[in-house]
Protein backbone atom coordinates (compact mmCIF):
# COMPACT_ATOMS: atom_id res chain seq x y z
CA UNK A 1 0.00 0.00 0.00
CA UNK A 2 2.72 2.27 1.17
CA UNK A 3 4.79 1.28 -1.95
CA UNK A 4 1.76 2.25 -4.24
CA UNK A 5 0.77 5.36 -2.43
CA UNK A 6 5.07 6.89 -3.18
CA UNK A 7 4.68 5.61 -6.58
CA UNK A 8 1.62 7.51 -7.29
CA UNK A 9 3.53 10.70 -5.41
CA UNK A 10 6.77 9.73 -8.12
CA UNK A 11 4.25 9.91 -11.32
CA UNK A 12 2.15 12.77 -10.14
CA UNK A 13 5.81 14.90 -9.95
CA UNK A 14 6.67 13.60 -13.29
CA UNK A 15 3.72 14.68 -15.19
CA UNK A 16 3.47 17.82 -13.26
CA UNK A 17 6.97 18.58 -14.74
CA UNK A 18 5.90 17.36 -18.39
CA UNK A 19 3.25 19.72 -18.39
CA UNK A 20 4.97 22.77 -15.91
CA UNK A 21 7.43 22.91 -19.41
CA UNK A 22 4.58 23.25 -21.75
CA UNK A 23 2.90 26.65 -19.83
CA UNK A 24 3.91 29.69 -21.30
CA UNK A 25 2.58 32.50 -18.77
CA UNK A 26 1.55 33.09 -15.29
CA UNK A 27 -2.10 32.50 -15.37
CA UNK A 28 -1.59 28.85 -16.55
CA UNK A 29 1.01 28.37 -14.72
CA UNK A 30 -1.17 29.05 -11.26
CA UNK A 31 -4.25 27.13 -13.12
CA UNK A 32 -1.72 24.16 -13.29
CA UNK A 33 -0.88 24.68 -9.60
CA UNK A 34 -3.82 24.58 -8.34
CA UNK A 35 -4.79 21.37 -10.30
CA UNK A 36 -1.95 19.45 -8.40
CA UNK A 37 -1.66 21.43 -5.01
CA UNK A 38 -5.17 22.92 -4.49
CA UNK A 39 -7.66 22.14 -2.05
CA UNK A 40 -9.04 19.40 -4.42
CA UNK A 41 -5.23 19.10 -6.16
CA UNK A 42 -4.74 15.62 -7.18
CA UNK A 43 -1.47 15.79 -5.05
CA UNK A 44 -3.42 17.19 -1.73
CA UNK A 45 -6.09 14.14 -2.66
CA UNK A 46 -3.15 11.89 -2.26
CA UNK A 47 -2.76 13.34 1.39
CA UNK A 48 -6.46 11.82 2.37
CA UNK A 49 -4.90 8.63 1.97
CA UNK A 50 -2.53 8.81 4.41
CA UNK A 51 -5.55 7.33 7.06
CA UNK A 52 -5.75 3.96 5.74
CA UNK A 53 -1.72 2.77 5.96
CA UNK A 54 -0.71 1.54 9.10
CA UNK A 55 0.89 3.38 11.48
CA UNK A 56 4.15 2.37 10.73
CA UNK A 57 3.93 3.21 7.62
CA UNK A 58 2.83 6.76 8.12
CA UNK A 59 6.08 8.89 8.70
CA UNK A 60 7.86 7.24 5.61
CA UNK A 61 4.69 8.26 3.57
CA UNK A 62 4.21 11.69 5.13
CA UNK A 63 7.84 12.77 4.48
CA UNK A 64 7.18 11.37 1.10
CA UNK A 65 4.48 13.34 0.38
CA UNK A 66 6.48 16.78 2.02
CA UNK A 67 9.36 15.74 -0.85
CA UNK A 68 7.01 15.78 -3.65
CA UNK A 69 5.12 19.27 -2.58
CA UNK A 70 8.56 20.75 -2.33
CA UNK A 71 9.27 19.90 -5.27
CA UNK A 72 6.62 20.83 -6.96
CA UNK A 73 6.68 23.82 -5.84
CA UNK A 74 10.17 24.51 -6.79
CA UNK A 75 9.28 23.80 -10.16
CA UNK A 76 6.50 26.25 -10.37
CA UNK A 77 8.76 28.76 -9.00
CA UNK A 78 11.40 27.72 -11.83
CA UNK A 79 8.57 27.72 -14.18
CA UNK A 80 7.88 31.51 -12.80
CA UNK A 81 10.98 33.00 -13.08
CA UNK A 82 11.81 31.19 -16.66
CA UNK A 83 8.92 33.31 -17.67
CA UNK A 84 10.04 36.35 -16.16
CA UNK A 85 13.37 35.87 -17.84
CA UNK A 86 11.57 34.85 -21.00
CA UNK A 87 9.28 37.97 -21.10
CA UNK A 88 12.33 39.96 -20.52
CA UNK A 89 14.40 38.90 -23.20
CA UNK A 90 11.36 39.31 -25.93
CA UNK A 91 11.17 42.70 -24.59
CA UNK A 92 15.07 43.96 -25.03
CA UNK A 93 15.10 41.99 -29.03
CA UNK A 94 12.55 44.24 -29.46
CA UNK A 95 13.98 46.87 -32.59
CA UNK A 96 12.46 50.02 -33.50
CA UNK A 97 13.32 51.76 -36.54
CA UNK A 98 14.33 55.35 -34.81
CA UNK A 99 14.74 56.62 -38.67
CA UNK A 100 11.09 55.76 -39.44
CA UNK A 101 9.50 59.40 -40.64
CA UNK A 102 6.47 60.12 -38.58
CA UNK A 103 3.44 61.81 -39.92
CA UNK A 104 4.67 65.26 -38.89
CA UNK A 105 1.96 67.43 -38.14
CA UNK A 106 0.97 70.35 -41.11
CA UNK A 107 0.95 73.32 -39.35
CA UNK A 108 -0.62 76.81 -39.95
CA UNK A 109 1.04 80.01 -40.46
CA UNK A 110 -0.27 83.50 -38.82
CA UNK A 111 -1.30 85.50 -41.76
CA UNK A 112 0.36 88.58 -42.62
CA UNK A 113 -1.61 90.50 -41.87
CA UNK A 114 -1.55 89.34 -38.55
CA UNK A 115 1.56 89.42 -38.18
CA UNK A 116 1.75 92.89 -39.37
CA UNK A 117 -1.11 94.21 -36.91
CA UNK A 118 0.97 92.52 -33.60
CA UNK A 119 4.09 94.29 -34.79
CA UNK A 120 2.14 97.33 -34.82
CA UNK A 121 0.84 96.87 -31.28
CA UNK A 122 4.19 95.88 -29.56
CA UNK A 123 5.99 99.04 -31.07
CA UNK A 124 2.94 101.26 -29.77
CA UNK A 125 3.01 99.32 -26.63
CA UNK A 126 6.24 100.75 -26.47
CA UNK A 127 5.71 103.97 -27.08
CA UNK A 128 3.44 104.47 -24.31
CA UNK A 129 -0.08 103.59 -26.33
CA UNK A 130 -3.35 101.99 -25.05
CA UNK A 131 -4.30 99.61 -27.75
CA UNK A 132 -8.00 99.97 -27.29
CA UNK A 133 -11.01 98.48 -29.61
CA UNK A 134 -14.34 99.63 -31.37
CA UNK A 135 -17.28 98.13 -33.39
CA UNK A 136 -17.23 97.67 -37.22
CA UNK A 137 -20.96 98.46 -37.21
CA UNK A 138 -20.79 101.87 -36.42
CA UNK A 139 -23.95 104.79 -35.36
CA UNK A 140 -23.28 107.66 -38.17
CA UNK A 141 -22.67 110.08 -35.40
CA UNK A 142 -19.69 108.40 -34.29
CA UNK A 143 -18.59 107.46 -37.60
CA UNK A 144 -19.44 110.93 -39.54
CA UNK A 145 -21.01 113.76 -37.40
CA UNK A 146 -18.95 114.06 -34.02
CA UNK A 147 -16.04 113.72 -36.46
CA UNK A 148 -16.81 117.22 -37.79
CA UNK A 149 -17.58 115.30 -41.42
CA UNK A 150 -20.90 117.28 -42.41
CA UNK A 151 -24.23 115.92 -43.41
CA UNK A 152 -23.46 116.45 -47.39
CA UNK A 153 -19.47 115.48 -47.04
CA UNK A 154 -19.18 112.82 -50.21
CA UNK A 155 -18.05 110.11 -47.99
CA UNK A 156 -21.29 109.54 -46.79
CA UNK A 157 -22.48 108.67 -50.61
CA UNK A 158 -24.21 105.70 -50.68
CA UNK A 159 -21.26 105.28 -53.49
CA UNK A 160 -18.68 105.24 -50.62
CA UNK A 161 -20.28 103.43 -47.77
CA UNK A 162 -21.86 100.50 -46.67
CA UNK A 163 -25.44 101.48 -45.04
CA UNK A 164 -26.58 98.85 -42.60
CA UNK A 165 -29.81 100.13 -42.08
CA UNK A 166 -30.25 103.59 -44.07
CA UNK A 167 -32.97 104.97 -41.63
CA UNK A 168 -31.37 104.13 -38.98
CA UNK A 169 -28.14 106.10 -39.55
CA UNK A 170 -25.79 102.73 -39.12
CA UNK A 171 -22.77 102.18 -41.35
CA UNK A 172 -19.85 99.63 -41.83
CA UNK A 173 -17.51 102.04 -40.35
CA UNK A 174 -15.08 103.74 -43.21
CA UNK A 175 -12.65 103.76 -41.30
CA UNK A 176 -11.19 103.57 -37.76
CA UNK A 177 -11.28 107.53 -36.75
CA UNK A 178 -14.47 106.63 -34.73
CA UNK A 179 -12.89 104.97 -32.14
CA UNK A 180 -11.05 108.49 -31.04
CA UNK A 181 -15.25 109.47 -30.26
CA UNK A 182 -15.63 106.84 -28.54
CA UNK A 183 -12.71 106.79 -26.60
CA UNK A 184 -12.30 110.88 -25.77
CA UNK A 185 -16.20 109.64 -23.91
CA UNK A 186 -14.78 107.54 -22.04
CA UNK A 187 -11.40 109.17 -21.19
CA UNK A 188 -10.14 112.02 -19.39
CA UNK A 189 -6.84 113.52 -20.83
CA UNK A 190 -4.37 112.54 -20.72
CA UNK A 191 -5.43 110.12 -23.65
CA UNK A 192 -2.90 108.11 -25.69
CA UNK A 193 -4.17 105.31 -27.50
CA UNK A 194 -4.06 103.09 -30.67
CA UNK A 195 -7.11 101.23 -32.20
CA UNK A 196 -6.21 98.58 -35.08
CA UNK A 197 -8.70 97.15 -37.27
CA UNK A 198 -11.67 96.41 -40.13
CA UNK A 199 -13.00 98.96 -42.02
CA UNK A 200 -15.12 98.92 -45.06
CA UNK A 201 -15.29 100.84 -48.44
CA UNK A 202 -17.18 100.59 -51.79
CA UNK A 203 -13.81 99.63 -53.51
CA UNK A 204 -12.64 97.34 -55.18
CA UNK A 205 -9.32 96.95 -57.60
CA UNK A 206 -5.96 95.47 -57.17
CA UNK A 207 -5.37 98.65 -54.57
CA UNK A 208 -8.26 98.85 -52.65
CA UNK A 209 -10.52 96.04 -51.47
CA UNK A 210 -13.88 96.74 -49.60
CA UNK A 211 -12.64 95.69 -46.56
CA UNK A 212 -9.54 96.44 -45.33
CA UNK A 213 -7.49 97.68 -41.71
CA UNK A 214 -6.52 100.50 -40.02
CA UNK A 215 -4.52 101.72 -37.17
CA UNK A 216 -5.63 105.08 -35.58
CA UNK A 217 -3.01 106.62 -33.09
CA UNK A 218 -4.92 109.68 -31.01
CA UNK A 219 -3.00 111.53 -28.42
CA UNK A 220 -4.55 114.06 -26.17
CA UNK A 221 -2.88 116.22 -23.41
CA UNK A 222 -2.13 119.79 -22.31
CA UNK A 223 0.02 121.30 -24.38
CA UNK A 224 0.75 118.74 -27.00
CA UNK A 225 1.65 119.65 -30.10
CA UNK A 226 2.18 118.86 -34.13
CA UNK A 227 5.80 118.57 -33.42
CA UNK A 228 5.30 115.98 -31.04
CA UNK A 229 3.14 113.63 -33.59
CA UNK A 230 5.89 114.01 -36.24
CA UNK A 231 8.15 112.76 -33.56
CA UNK A 232 5.88 109.92 -32.68
CA UNK A 233 5.53 108.87 -36.17
CA UNK A 234 9.37 108.95 -36.32
CA UNK A 235 9.96 106.74 -33.18
CA UNK A 236 7.17 104.61 -34.73
CA UNK A 237 9.12 103.93 -38.04
CA UNK A 238 12.53 103.74 -36.77
CA UNK A 239 10.97 100.96 -34.35
CA UNK A 240 8.87 99.54 -36.96
CA UNK A 241 11.12 99.23 -39.89
CA UNK A 242 14.83 98.81 -37.45
CA UNK A 243 16.33 102.09 -39.61
CA UNK A 244 16.73 105.52 -39.32
CA UNK A 245 13.64 107.04 -41.42
CA UNK A 246 12.97 110.41 -42.25
CA UNK A 247 8.62 111.37 -41.82
CA UNK A 248 7.51 113.97 -43.67
CA UNK A 249 4.12 115.87 -43.80
CA UNK A 250 1.87 117.45 -46.42
CA UNK A 251 -0.63 120.18 -46.08
CA UNK A 252 -3.63 118.12 -46.72
CA UNK A 253 -7.67 118.07 -45.43
CA UNK A 254 -9.19 116.27 -43.05
CA UNK A 255 -12.70 118.09 -41.66
CA UNK A 256 -11.80 116.26 -37.70
CA UNK A 257 -7.85 117.63 -37.59
CA UNK A 258 -6.39 121.24 -38.06
CA UNK A 259 -3.69 121.89 -39.28
CA UNK A 260 -4.07 118.63 -41.85
CA UNK A 261 -1.85 116.50 -43.12
CA UNK A 262 -0.66 113.40 -45.47
CA UNK A 263 2.32 112.02 -43.84
CA UNK A 264 5.16 110.22 -46.00
CA UNK A 265 8.24 107.41 -44.66
CA UNK A 266 11.53 107.97 -46.51
CA UNK A 267 11.34 104.59 -48.73
CA UNK A 268 12.71 101.96 -46.33
CA UNK A 269 13.88 100.08 -49.28
CA UNK A 270 16.25 101.98 -50.58
CA UNK A 271 16.44 104.48 -47.72
CA UNK A 272 15.57 107.51 -50.06
CA UNK A 273 17.51 106.88 -52.99
CA UNK A 274 14.60 105.68 -55.65
CA UNK A 275 13.24 102.03 -56.59
CA UNK A 276 10.53 100.11 -57.46
CA UNK A 277 8.37 100.06 -54.66
CA UNK A 278 8.49 103.76 -53.84
CA UNK A 279 8.21 104.30 -57.70
CA UNK A 280 11.23 106.20 -57.94
CA UNK A 281 10.35 108.78 -55.75
CA UNK A 282 12.21 107.92 -52.76
CA UNK A 283 8.69 108.28 -50.36
CA UNK A 284 6.10 106.14 -49.00
CA UNK A 285 2.68 107.51 -48.61
CA UNK A 286 1.61 106.36 -45.63
CA UNK A 287 -1.20 108.36 -44.03
CA UNK A 288 -3.09 111.01 -42.39
CA UNK A 289 -2.28 113.09 -39.39
CA UNK A 290 -3.50 116.24 -37.76
CA UNK A 291 -4.32 118.25 -34.89
CA UNK A 292 -7.64 117.46 -33.04
CA UNK A 293 -10.15 120.06 -34.09
CA UNK A 294 -12.04 121.76 -31.62
CA UNK A 295 -14.99 120.97 -33.07
CA UNK A 296 -14.14 117.05 -32.54
CA UNK A 297 -13.51 117.93 -28.64
CA UNK A 298 -16.40 119.99 -28.17
CA UNK A 299 -18.59 116.79 -29.74
CA UNK A 300 -16.56 114.50 -26.96
CA UNK A 301 -17.10 116.68 -23.61
CA UNK A 302 -13.58 118.40 -23.97
CA UNK A 303 -12.59 121.89 -23.60
CA UNK A 304 -10.29 122.64 -26.55
CA UNK A 305 -8.87 125.91 -24.73
CA UNK A 306 -8.07 123.08 -21.99
CA UNK A 307 -6.25 120.41 -24.00
CA UNK A 308 -5.04 120.17 -27.28
CA UNK A 309 -4.41 116.93 -29.39
CA UNK A 310 -3.50 114.74 -32.43
CA UNK A 311 -4.52 111.74 -33.94
CA UNK A 312 -2.93 109.72 -37.55
CA UNK A 313 -3.87 106.90 -39.29
CA UNK A 314 -2.86 104.61 -41.56
CA UNK A 315 -3.80 101.23 -43.90
CA UNK A 316 -2.19 98.08 -42.05
CA UNK A 317 -2.94 96.35 -45.75
CA UNK A 318 -0.26 98.71 -47.27
CA UNK A 319 1.61 98.21 -44.32
CA UNK A 320 2.05 94.14 -44.60
CA UNK A 321 2.10 94.42 -48.27
CA UNK A 322 4.63 96.97 -48.70
CA UNK A 323 6.56 94.93 -45.88
CA UNK A 324 5.93 91.77 -47.88
CA UNK A 325 6.40 92.75 -51.67
CA UNK A 326 2.70 92.03 -52.10
CA UNK A 327 1.39 93.06 -55.87
CA UNK A 328 -1.96 92.51 -55.33
CA UNK A 329 -4.15 93.86 -52.21
CA UNK A 330 -6.61 91.04 -52.38
CA UNK A 331 -4.57 88.10 -51.92
CA UNK A 332 -4.69 88.87 -48.33
CA UNK A 333 -7.90 87.93 -48.60
CA UNK A 334 -8.25 85.17 -51.23
CA UNK A 335 -7.13 82.71 -48.23
CA UNK A 336 -5.62 80.35 -50.76
CA UNK A 337 -3.59 78.66 -49.11
CA UNK A 338 -0.57 78.48 -51.68
CA UNK A 339 0.08 81.95 -50.67
CA UNK A 340 -0.30 81.59 -47.25
CA UNK A 341 2.20 79.14 -46.90
CA UNK A 342 4.68 81.56 -47.96
CA UNK A 343 4.61 83.73 -44.43
CA UNK A 344 6.34 80.88 -42.61
CA UNK A 345 8.54 81.90 -39.77
N1 LIG B 1 -9.50 108.58 -40.97
C1 LIG B 1 -8.67 109.05 -42.05
C2 LIG B 1 -8.85 108.12 -43.27
O1 LIG B 1 -9.46 107.12 -43.14
C3 LIG B 1 -7.22 109.07 -41.69
C4 LIG B 1 -6.89 110.07 -40.63
C5 LIG B 1 -6.89 109.69 -39.30
C6 LIG B 1 -6.58 111.36 -40.93
C7 LIG B 1 -6.58 110.56 -38.30
C8 LIG B 1 -6.28 112.29 -39.95
C9 LIG B 1 -6.27 111.88 -38.65
O2 LIG B 1 -8.40 108.42 -44.33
Amino acid sequence: MSEELSAQLDEELRRFRIEAQAVQDAAALYELQVRYLGKKGTVTQLRGQMGKLAPAERKAFGQAFNATKEAIEQAIEARREALVLAAKAEDLARREDLTMATQAPRLGTIHPLTRTRRELERVFRMLGFDVVDGPHIEHEQYNFDDLNIPANHPARDMQDTFFVEARERVVLRTHTSPVQIRTMLQRRPPVRIVALGTVFRRDDDPTHSPMFHQIEGLCVDERVSMADLKATLYRFVGAFFGQRLEVRFRPSFFPFVEPGAEFDIQCPFCRGQGCDVCKRSGWIELGGAGMIHPAVFEACGYDPEAVTGWAFGFGIDRMASLLHGIRDLRLLFDGDVRFLEQFRC
